[in-house]
């Protein structure tokens, strides 16, 4: 392999806003366009089908590795967060990403978490996942909104394994009128039919097991409402299956795909989603589904 290959093999990794801003507008200069796949590392085949998505766009690929504080309760597990930077830049060595955006906490925070200007999208970030983890999607639009700032996509993908984030991304773009097309990937599953998750790595092999209870739960909502029945009788179920299994549960419940609001009489258009705690490990996962008509 000569020098210029193997060169070619290596991804840019750009630590600082300054140097990642002067590579987007040699870009820009050159007219090419920029997908974007915002992440916090720790790569599964959930994270790499995204960047695959963006590569299939045809634009310039960024991917930025940062586990933002903001987004963590002071009870959370920052502190304990997998973090495998080597493996994970060793990981997208199938894709064709041409930077990874790796700053410092310094370098988006600069007066530090605390004092930073927040994003709000209101509404939509104080139910389900917002009611649980307070602040939560606070963390998360104030630093997508500051990594779309330096990054200036034209178009950035998310996962729907964290639909509410996606519901809660697409607000903001909207609201504050960012020039920024939003895709999404379906959820990526274990063998099993475990959504994927950096979290599943607290699982030990005895709540591994019992982890997939969870999907299962849902599927039989799905199923329930595919067969013609009330799926508020299966939701009850699901509840007290969790329970059996060990789980803590935050929430399991149906809403609109849309607003993830309580459906109406008529809504088709639907989604359950859960919430659940497994000793110390918390997961979610939802499947979106078309209710049929009575039959
Ligand atoms: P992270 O959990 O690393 O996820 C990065 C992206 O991967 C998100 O869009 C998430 O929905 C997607 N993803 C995770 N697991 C997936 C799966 N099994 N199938 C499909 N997509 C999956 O989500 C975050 O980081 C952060 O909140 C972030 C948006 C980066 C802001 O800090």
């Amino acid at each position: 392999m000569s020098l210029a290959d193997n060169e070619s093999a290596q991804i840019p990794i750009i630590e600082t806003v300054e140097n990642a801003r002067a590579r987007i507008h040699q870009w820009k200069m050159a007219g090419e366009s920029i997908a974007f796949v915002p992440t916090m590392g720790n790569f599964h085949q959930g994270h790499l089908a995204l960047v695959k998505a963006a590569n299939a766009s045809g634009m310039r690929t960024v991917v930025s590795i940062f586990v933002n504080p903001m987004q963590f309760g002071k009870n959370e597990d920052l502190d304990t967060y997998p973090r495998s930077f080597d493996e994970d830049i060793a990981s997208l060595s199938d894709c064709q990403v041409d930077m990874v955006f790796a700053p410092a906490v310094s370098e988006i925070y600069p007066d530090g978490v605390d004092g930073a200007t927040a994003v709000h999208v209101r509404g939509l970030s104080d139910i389900l996942e917002g009611e649980h983890r307070p602040g939560f999607f606070i963390g998360v639009a104030t630093v997508v909104n500051m990594l779309f700032n330096i990054i200036q996509p034209d178009a950035a993908w998310f996962g729907e394994k964290d639909y509410q984030q996606l519901l809660v991304i697409r607000k903001m773009v909207r609201d504050l009128a960012l020039p920024i097309e939003i895709h999404s990937v379906p959820t990526v599953r274990e063998g099993d039919g475990l959504a994927m998750s950096s979290r599943n790595s607290y699982l030990d092999a005895d709540q591994r097991k019992l982890a997939i209870n969870l999907y299962r739960c849902l599927q039989h909502v799905v199923d329930s409402a595919n067969e013609g029945m009330d799926y508020h009788y299966a939701v009850v179920h699901a509840n007290q299956e969790l329970t059996e299994a060990g789980f803590l549960t935050d929430y399991v419940v149906v809403r609109r795909q849309g607003d993830l609001e309580v459906p109406n009489k008529g809504d088709k258009s639907l989604i359950v989603l859960a919430a659940a705690r497994l000793d110390g490990t918390r997961l979610i996962d939802n499947i979106p589904f078309e209710l049929m008509p009575a039959r």
